[in-house]
Formats: C-alpha cells, structure tokens, sequence
C-alpha cells in the first residue's frame, strides 16, 4: 500500500450516474450514434490506456517522453521560476516528473482529472517524489469551466500542462473552445504546454490504434462494460467490434464501436436499436501539421513560441503564449 499525503485537498466534482445516464440516452438517440471518449476512463479504463501506451505501435508516448528527456530543461528555462503548473488530466506521471525536477521553485501542481482513483494515485506518488512542492489536485471535468484553488505563494505565472496529444480527442471547434478557456485560465503572462501529435505515414498512424496484441480493442470495448456496470444497460460487448481509421481529409483517427448483428440495447426503461454493421462514434484522435496547430491556436488567441520535436518528426511539445494584442 502506498502512503498517502498530507495535505491533499481535493475539489471534487466527479460526474454522477445522472450524468452519465443523461449523455448515454442523447449518444444513442442520435441519428449518428456516438459516445463521448471520456467514457473510456473508469479505472479498468485507465490501466487500459497505460498498456496501450506500452505497446510497439503506440509511438505518441514513448516519443513524447523522449522529447521531454532531451529538452525538459530548456522547457524549465523557457517556464521560468515560481510557476504554477496546472496540468489537465493526470495520466502516469512520468512526463510530469521530468517536467517538475527541472521547474525552479514551481509555486504548486494543480492536477485536474475527472477518474478520482488516476488522480489521487499520481497526486500520491508524485508528493513524495517532490515533498516541496504544494500539491492542489482538483477532480473535475476540465472540459467545463474550472475553479482553480489558490496557491499559499502568489505564481510567478501560471502555465497550463497538457501533454499526450489529448487535445486531438476534440473536433476543432471543441479544441478551439479547450484552448480559449485555458488562455483565460492562465492570465497574462502565462502559457501552455502542450503534446501535439503530428501527421506522418497512414499506416504508421492507423498501426497505432490497432495495435496486435488488441489492447486497443479492449479498451474501446470496456466503455461497454462501464456502462453496463454504471448505468445498468445491457450491451452485449461480443457483438461489438472495435474500428479505428484514418480519414484522411480531416486528419484523425475515427474510432467506432460497430454492432456486429441487428439488435436492442435497453438504457433503463429505454430500447435503442442497432443496425448490422451500424457504427457508434466513440473517439476521434486528431493529426496536425505545425501549421494546422498553429492556425488553431491561433483562433483561441494563442500563438506558437517554441516547438520541440523528435527526430523523426512523429510528435511536438509546444510552448503557447497569449498572442500580442494588435495596438491601434
Ligand atoms: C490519450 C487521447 C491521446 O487519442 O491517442 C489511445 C487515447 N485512444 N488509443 C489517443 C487513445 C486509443 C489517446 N489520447
């Protein structure tokens, strides 16, 4: 059992059933069936997405991790001191420590992360990895409006951590949406830190999404088994089947969980009917060029300061800036 911190207040705001039985019953009556990926992450979830991350063919974060190994301390530098950092969504943790041994005196370490468990484990673990550093998890749904708690020392700036290409989960307008509310949560002077993955090789891409040992395809299929948990309904996940695909002209992966037969899936005392072969939309996962980034960056009133990058060009870490307000 790990020791648990001191001194951890968390903000909690995690979601209901309610919730969840609500956006269910409005993904299924849609024309075009579709559930939010943030459905994926109940705890089997989670550790799902750790394994993926494992896997040959997953190359965002192991190149992402090399990025952050060979450039964390000229992103420290770039940062500055007494930074509050403030990171959405909590995933192992290992990107944030290399990012924290280099930070000078950061101010504290806002994680903000809807799965109670994730959050508290990587809060844990980190506090005692960095006991000088003030610990403010917040779960929450970072995609809503946040209240974001005081630190005990003012920040010199307040830098908002987003790593793991997780902003290629929204269609443009949501991203554009994400990335207006962080620049108005970080205030002047502050920035972004980002995971970008970039455009590259088709197969390359789609590889990733269906990787051989069809860990992906658990991982699609446990929003299945969620449900069924959480809400009571009652998908039989063997007659769904996982599909990811790169479409090309909108550059991102399409993920969909496909009803293998013709049948009804009941959400407490509703019936929903699937097609054979019907398609239910459950994840888009976005591709950029540095110049669709910076376009869309752009829109939120953010500019592009610093990229690094591997060799190979697979994936970008990207330092965003409010841009300079056009004087009259
Ligand atoms: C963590 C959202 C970036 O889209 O690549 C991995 C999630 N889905 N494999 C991604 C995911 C399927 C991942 N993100």
């Amino acid at each position: 059992m790990s020791a648990q911190p001191k001194d951890i207040r968390v903000d909690d705001r995690h979601p209901d059933v309610e919730d969840t039985l609500e956006t269910v019953r409005r993904g299924l009556g849609a024309k075009i069936k579709k559930l939010p990926s943030r459905l994926f992450y109940d705890e089997r979830g989670s550790a799902l997405f750790e394994a993926i991350c494992e896997q040959p063919e997953y190359y965002l974060t192991r190149t992402e991790i090399a990025i952050m190994r060979d450039h964390a301390g000229d992103i420290a530098d770039v940062i500055g001191p007494d930074v509050r950092l403030v990171e959405y969504g909590s995933g192992s943790g290992i990107k944030t420590r290399m990012l924290l041994e280099h930070l000078e005196t950061p101010v504290a370490y806002v994680p903000v992360e809807i799965s109670r468990t994730a959050l508290m484990e990587s809060v844990a673990e980190l506090a005692m990895r960095f006991p000088n550093v003030p610990m403010q998890p917040v779960c929450a749904d970072f995609t809503q409006p946040l209240r974001l708690p005081v630190a005990s020392r003012s920040p010199r700036r307040t830098v908002i951590y987003f790593p793991g290409s997780t902003i290629g989960n929204f269609e443009a307008k949501d991203a554009v949406k994400i990335l207006r509310q962080m620049r108005a949560e970080m205030s002047d002077g502050g920035g972004v830190l980002i995971g970008v993955d970039l455009k590259k090789d088709v197969a390359e891409i789609e590889a990733a999404y269906n990787d051989e040992a069809g860990i992906t395809r658990d991982f699609t299929l446990n929003m299945l088994v969620r449900l069924n948990r959480e809400i009571g309904t009652d998908f039989d996940v063997d007659a769904f089947r996982h599909r990811a695909r790169y479409n090309v002209l909108a550059g991102r992966i399409e993920t969909s969980l496909v009803s293998t037969k013709q049948q009804v899936v009941h959400v407490r005392d509703e019936a929903f009917s699937f097609r054979a072969d019907e398609a239910m939309h459950v994840e888009y996962s976005c591709k950029y060029s540095l110049d669709d980034f910076a376009q869309m960056a752009n829109k939120a009133g953010l500019s592009v300061a610093q990229v690094w990058m591997d060799e190979d060009r697979r994936f970008s870490v990207q330092y965003l800036v409010r841009s300079t307000p056009v004087v009259a």
